[in-house]
């Protein structure tokens, strides 16, 4: 039997993930060690593999079939727009992509007047104006710290991810529309899915089921 690799989006989606196979009895130890500095893990047992890459990096593993499925953000996958399939909701990693300013933007949104949006999703800023909302607006790539962009007047709004919602709240800032909420989703390599299918299926079953246990233990 071949291996069958995992790419994991690096930081908390990956440590949940590890966590969600250790409760399926599979041995991540190795890779949860938080002083390791691997960026690929095996389990003989299970003939499985994993890899820890840039989030924005797993459609790619996956759409090239480097990797057979891949955990990462609705958010990543709806940037990168890869070529592969979304199999399941993993339910943790909850947030929302909002389109974000100060109050004052609001009446900017509601015109039809072109606006400058700073985001370090284009992909997602650009549809959501241009065929949701058929606004005309120039998009400004950044690569972090967005919320800085409209109060340093390099545009009037942000698209960008809205957690807490603290950061927003300490910068003086509020969301002005919600685009789609996001969380953790499994995609598959198109072909991997097709010759790897039941093997697929199987894992997606047992995470499903301990993903409604805790679910269950919650409420
Ligand atoms: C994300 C996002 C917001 C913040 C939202 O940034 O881009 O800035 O988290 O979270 P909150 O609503 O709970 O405050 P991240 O921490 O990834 O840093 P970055 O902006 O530098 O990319």
């Amino acid at each position: 039997m071949r291996y069958l690799t995992f790419a994991l989006a690096k930081g908390r989606l990956a440590k949940k993930t590890l966590k969600l196979f250790s409760s399926m009895g599979i041995d991540c130890s190795e890779a949860l060690d938080p002083d390791t500095r691997k960026l690929i893990f095996v389990n003989e047992e299970h003939k499985l593999k994993f890899f820890l890459a840039k989030a924005s990096d797993v459609p790619t593993y996956v759409e090239y079939g480097a990797a057979d499925c891949g955990v990462v953000g609705k958010d990543t996958i709806m940037e990168e727009g890869r070529d592969l399939y979304e199999v399941m909701d993993l339910g943790f990693g909850k947030c929302r992509m909002c389109v974000c300013g100060p109050e004052s933007a609001r009446e900017l949104l509601s015109r039809n007047e072109i606006i400058r949006v700073a985001s370090k999703y284009p992909n997602i800023a650009k549809s959501y104006f241009t065929e949701k909302k058929n606004q005309t607006v120039e998009i400004i790539k950044l690569n972090g710290s967005v919320e800085l962009a409209p109060i340093v007047d390099l545009s009037e709004v942000i698209v960008d991810i809205v957690e807490t919602g603290s950061t927003l709240r300490e910068n003086g800032l509020t969301v002005l529309e919600e685009i789609c909420p996001l969380s953790a989703r499994v995609c598959v390599n198109r072909v991997s899915l097709k010759m790897q299918h039941d093997r697929i299926v199987k894992l997606l079953d047992e995470m499903k089921k301990i993903l409604d246990s805790e679910e269950g233990g919650k409420s």
